[in-house]
């Protein structure tokens, strides 16, 4: 199956607008020049007007870390997929283990989110992933199969054909402990086939699964030559242009 490879920066809450802007012109050169791959960031909020207009004319996409629903109302902190396509951003993040590890966050809002992101017309990067204490009860598998069913309620098939997921277990999440090769490959096959079952072969053909968790330039190239991972979500490597590059430029 041909999946276009898709590698994904997460900034967190790092750079401010000069800093994102002089970032994503470099990130935004790489990608010009791998035209057979997708490249795509996702600046802080408070970046994210500059990062638009600075790569508007390249095929650098911009993504939201995350989003609410609805196109305006009483959600003090809250910003809806509207006012982010309204800066040209096209994707937002949902899910994130930070912001489920931190901030609260669970499958019944990140659904919301989802919905809200699909409503206005945002592609969903729909995040799951196991904690070490569940991996290592053998949890895997039923808690990845939980956070797929609750957060994907009411998605069509259509919908679920525009989106794209990504495995991030959180051990593996800034931690330098990348899952190995063999550990991201069965997951990721495991997710597909929940898709198989869930909508149907041809929609588990069709999504690109990314793996995040400490992606490096070292590792980028084995974890890509997996059959089921069709791209990385990259936090800390993300944040310098050359180990970016490389990732990007994985063979
Ligand atoms: P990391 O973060 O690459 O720093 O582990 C990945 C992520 O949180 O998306």
């Amino acid at each position: 199956m041909n999946r276009r490879p898709l590698i994904a920066g997460n900034w967190k809450m790092y750079l401010t607008g000069a800093e994102a802007v002089r970032l994503a012109q470099a990130v935004a050169a790489t990608s010009g020049a791998c035209l057979d791959r997708d490249v795509m960031v996702a600046p802080a909020f408070t970046a994210l007007a500059k990062v638009c207009e600075a790569v508007r004319d390249t095929p650098l996409q911009v993504a939201a870390q995350n989003v609410a629903w609805g196109k305006e109302g009483a959600y003090t902190g809250e910003i809806s997929p509207i006012m982010l396509a309204d800066l040209g951003v096209r994707l937002a993040i949902v899910g994130h283990s930070e912001r489920r590890q931190i901030f609260g966050e669970r499958d019944a809002m990140i659904n919301r989110r989802l919905l809200g992101a699909l409503a206005g017309d945002l592609q969903p990067v729909l995040c799951v992933g196991e904690t070490l204490e569940e991996r290592e009860a053998d949890h895997t598998f039923s808690v990845l199969e939980q956070q797929m069913r609750q957060c994907l309620q009411g998605v069509a098939k259509g919908e679920m054909r525009q989106m794209i997921l990504a495995y991030e277990p959180v051990w593996a999440i800034g931690t330098g402990k990348t899952a190995t090769k063999e550990q991201a490959q069965e997951v990721h096959a495991f997710l597909r086939r929940f898709l198989a079952e869930a909508y149907e072969k041809s929609v588990a053909d069709e999504v690109r699964i990314l793996y995040g968790g400490s992606v490096k330039p070292e590792n980028i190239d084995s974890l890509m030559a997996q059959s089921d991972i069709d791209g990385a979500l990259v936090g800390g490597a993300a944040l310098n242009a050359e180990s970016f590059d490389r990732i990007i430029r994985f063979q």
